[in-house]
């Protein structure tokens, strides 16, 4: 069983036990269940919030997603551990099931076995929600052979092309093709992939993910240079050398991948959101409030932490995995500084923080300059002139809530509370996950009541948010408006 918190993945790790499920028969077996219609719940915030208190960090999202992905290259079962109770993750337990994997879910756990996969085609309504469902490519053609998968769906946060993906398999000796919306690959040999060298025009997390799941059961050695370096590699390849996989040099820009005929299953402990983290300390930040965390691992955020410092923020670590933050007045005095961001890939300020960071700015002193490098159109939460972006309705939402914000192209000059920024509560619409969530931080700080519409985006990666900001003293109901007969 892989240890909780160590990062650093030794060269020569210990032969993993096979896992073999001891447990308890759980509770729920994930089957695709008729959908309910679905009522479109809203959050009502009264602001402005003081936090108080600690919070506790769930799993990672997206290390579930990559992790989920890669129970499909293991014979036998896989338990996971601590993984959060969002709907991406249902939605990648449906499409894992729709393969013909057996998944069952209880207590934050899921046990994977995916021998039973018959199916290599997916053809379903979850993949157009989520991007971590066009991961299973990877596994399906390198174990199974071949793989029809829709392109992906996910945040409209501007285009987010799967060229890597195709690229790094045909290097791996994959035949593929896209066509009408689908990507059909197979291994050219009719048998199985061969070690290849790939390097990647831009170190993406998704297609490393891809790429080094389908190499660790591909014939030979495969070296991916320029890959990403994000947390979430980093606990997929644990996961993948407790499953019997050789990886070297995962958290720098090349791998190393030695391929095996055969992966098996084994049990791991996900790791900690750092977004949600990241989330919940700029939620501190931005209500002058004082609050701890854990689970935390503080390396994982260290970008944030240096913003937050320079800002003005007393940031303490309590022991290795609790940190506290405290923007208190009598510690910050009136406000916050502005800090200027770029997003960039890990260790890179995480652009999955950028909009809940442009809300803070919006409440700091001076100007603030945010660039986004990594997705080109994730400025739709503040753009008010210049490029018309499908997300351009919610452009309007953080100006609705008071903020005075001026975008061109992917920078966005961000004005504080000095500067005409004042916010105050309205009613706004979430159009992804961060930007919605930019929202609620926005709602904690505003003066009034703030209603946030479309929170299904947030309810995608945050568990229960509006049960743990009530746990920090935050007035915020999630509300199931009533449809008013006609
Ligand atoms: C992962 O997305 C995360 N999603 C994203 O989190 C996160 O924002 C992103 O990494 C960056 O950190 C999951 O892990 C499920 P990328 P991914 O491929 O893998 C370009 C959230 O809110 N690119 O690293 O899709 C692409 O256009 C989500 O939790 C190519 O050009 O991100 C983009 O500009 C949102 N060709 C850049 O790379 C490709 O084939 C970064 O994308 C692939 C990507």
């Amino acid at each position: 069983m892989a240890v909780f918190f160590n990062i650093t993945i030794s060269p020569t790790p210990k032969p993993p036990k096979p896992f073999t499920s001891s447990l308890s028969p759980p509770q729920t077996q994930i089957s695709k269940a008729p959908q309910k219609p679905q009522q479109n719940p809203i959050f009502k915030i009264k602001g402005p919030s003081t936090l108080s208190g600690h919070i506790s960090i769930s799993g990672s999202k997206n290390s579930s997603l990559a992790l989920l992905a890669a129970t499909l290259c293991c014979s036998g079962s896989s338990l996971l551990h601590n993984v959060p109770n969002v709907s991406d993750i249902k939605a990648m337990a449906s499409i894992l099931t729709y393969l013909g994997a057996k998944v069952e879910a209880f207590d934050g756990n899921m046990i994977v076995n995916s021998d039973g996969v018959g199916n290599v085609e997916v053809d379903m309504e979850e993949m157009k929600k989520i991007r971590g469902g066009f991961f299973v490519i990877g596994p399906l053609v390198a174990r199974f052979g071949e793989a029809v998968v829709d392109l992906p769906g996910g945040c409209e946060i501007g285009n987010r092309p799967v060229d890597l993906y195709l690229r790094g398999l045909s290097a791996l000796g994959a035949v593929v093709e896209l066509r009408d919306g689908k990507v059909r690959a197979h291994a050219a040999n009719g048998k199985g992939l061969a070690g290849g060298r790939f390097r990647l025009d831009y170190p993406s997390v998704g297609a490393t993910e891809t790429l080094m799941m389908a190499a660790s059961l591909a014939d030979g050695i495969t070296v991916l240079s320029n890959v990403a370096k994000e947390p979430e590699v980093v606990d997929l390849a644990r996961f993948l050398i407790d499953s019997g996989a050789s990886i070297e040099g995962a958290g720098s820009d090349n791998l190393v991948i030695r391929g095996k005929s055969q992966l098996h299953g084994s049990e791991c402990v996900i790791t900690p959101d750092r977004i949600e983290a990241g989330t919940f300390m700029l939620a501190a930040a931005i209500t002058h409030s004082c609050i701890s965390m854990s689970p935390i691992i503080p390396s994982r955020l260290s970008c944030l932490i240096d913003k937050l410092s320079e800002a003005g923020c007393k940031i303490s670590q309590f022991n290795q995995h609790t940190l506290e933050v405290s923007a208190v007045p009598t510690y910050i005095g009136d406000n916050l500084k502005g800090f200027d961001i770029r997003t960039s890939p890990f260790p890179g300020f995480p652009t999955d923080l950028q909009p809940q960071a442009m809300a803070l700015l919006t409440t700091c002193t001076g100007s603030s300059l945010v660039v986004e490098s990594v997705f080109d159109k994730r400025m739709s939460h503040a753009i008010s002139l210049v490029s018309f972006c499908p997300l351009i309705w919610i452009v309007r939402e953080l100006q609705k809530l008071g903020a005075r914000i001026r975008v061109c192209g992917s920078t966005a000059l961000v004005f504080g509370k000095d500067e005409g920024s004042s916010l105050h509560g309205s009613r706004v619409f979430a159009s992804d996950l961060r930007g919605g969530v930019s929202l609620v931080l926005a709602g904690l700080a505003a003066e009034g009541t703030t209603e946030i519409n479309n929170i299904a985006h947030i309810d995608r990666g945050y568990e229960n948010i509006d049960r743990k900001l009530q746990h920090l003293g935050v007035d915020i109901q999630r509300l199931t408006p009533v449809a008013c007969p006609l």
